[in-house]
């Protein structure tokens, strides 16, 4: 019996074994304080200085997103490629713009833009308010010229009317077109998703399998370094291996250190945006989750966040149906009366 005080201590080991690993689901399984107040959805818009948020701006800009008249050929809307039926995007890889051809870079949502202080896949325009007036004028988008849409808007009594009221000692010109349009788009924001309750403590707002995702989405996928925060994105650039062509935001700095760095998109409502990536070429969640256990072609701009994944049949599911619980019930989106001509 003079193995006995091994055996305990051998029984003790396991026991104190099987407390920390209990120990250690339950703590993956609820959120900790800091991370509540980090991935807290916040309670109001920002809207900038120099163009503050009012109803009539709003419901004018909302007019101008749906109005077909912003194209050269009268067929084309804000909404063509930012459709709200396909979580403010198209479900193709590549939008279909003037002439009907296809854009070189797929179409990024237009939700929870309001937050973004980089707006392009590469970060070209600094505000909502520069950002709208590109596609209107871009020869392969919705190629009219300011200065016609200008025109054009001033014969629509409806439209003098609305802009005498959202602008008053404006009137339409050049820069209201635009402010209105992205006083509408800051209003375009995700909805409540059973994430949102979790965090505000809801145990069983979402499934066991979207919690321990969400572990290794902070954990080892390393995800949360660049998908940070309650909109699920640092708003910067990164080359995560998806192009071996597109120079990404090189060709804004000319720095051969941003090559092939896109924007970290937003993960809400992402079950309703496929395909994903700058080029959609990833037609699943699941092809996105297979891209990040690659890790990506080795090259000297990848991002030093990018290595290969060691993950588990599992853990893939577990993660794929965490970002499905960033995705909120169907809303109803009204479309706008527009003024006739
Ligand atoms: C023909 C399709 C098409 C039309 C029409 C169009 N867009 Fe886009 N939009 C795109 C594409 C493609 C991109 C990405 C381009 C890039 O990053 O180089 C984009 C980018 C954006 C972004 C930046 C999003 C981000 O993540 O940074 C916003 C905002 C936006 N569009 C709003 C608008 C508004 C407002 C209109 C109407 C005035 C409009 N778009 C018309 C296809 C379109
Ligand atoms: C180094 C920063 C970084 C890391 C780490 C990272 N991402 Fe991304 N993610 C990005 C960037 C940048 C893009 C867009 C890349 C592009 O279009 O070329 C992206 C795109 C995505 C998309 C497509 C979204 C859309 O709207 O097209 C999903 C989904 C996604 N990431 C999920 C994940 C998951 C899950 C992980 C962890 C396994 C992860 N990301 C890790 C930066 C990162």
């Amino acid at each position: 019996m003079k193995n006995l005080p091994a055996i305990r201590t051998l029984a003790w080991a396991w026991l104190t074994l099987f407390q920390l690993l209990a120990c250690g689901t339950a703590l993956a399984q609820e959120l900790t304080d800091a991370q509540r107040s980090a991935y807290r959805r916040p309670d109001t818009i920002p809207f900038p200085k120099d163009n503050p948020y009012t109803p009539a701006k709003a419901a004018l800009g909302k007019m101008l997103f749906f109005d077909t008249r912003l194209s050269r050929d009268n067929n084309l809307s804000c909404a063509s490629c930012h459709n709200p039926s396909f979580g403010w995007e198209v479900p193709f890889a590549k939008a279909i713009g003037a002439g009907g051809k296809p854009l070189g870079r797929h179409a990024p949502t237009a939700l929870n833009q309001a937050w973004s202080r980089n707006l392009f896949w590469d970060g070209r325009a600094a505000s909502l308010e520069a950002q709208a007036k590109g596609p209107i004028e871009a020869p392969v988008e919705m190629d009219l010229p300011l200065k016609v849409a200008v025109g054009r808007l001033k014969s629509v009594q409806g439209y003098v009317a609305a802009f005498a009221k959202a602008y008053p000692n404006e009137g339409i010109t050049e820069e209201t077109i635009p402010k209105a349009i992205a006083s509408y788009e800051r209003t375009i924001v995700t909805g409540d998703t059973p994430f949102d309750r979790w965090v505000r403590g809801d145990t069983r707002a979402i499934s066991d399998s979207a919690k321990r995702g969400f572990a290794v989405f902070n954990g080892k996928g390393n995800c949360a370094t660049c998908h940070s925060g309650w909109n699920f994105t640092d708003d910067k650039f990164h080359d995560i291996g998806i192009t071996m062509t597109d120079k990404g935001r090189m060709g804004v700095t000319g720095s051969t250190a941003d090559a092939h760095a896109f924007k970290t998109p937003s993960l809400r409502e992402t079950a309703a945006r496929a395909p994903y990536m700058h080029d959609g070429s990833l037609s699943t969640l699941t092809a996105v989750i297979g891209h990040y256990i690659g890790g990506g072609p080795a090259r000297p701009s990848l991002s030093p966040l990018m290595k290969p994944l060691k993950l588990e049949g599992q853990e893939i599911q577990d993660l794929e149906a965490f970002m499905r619980s960033l995705s909120s019930p169907q809303t109803m989106i009204a479309m706008p009366n527009l003024p006739a001509n």
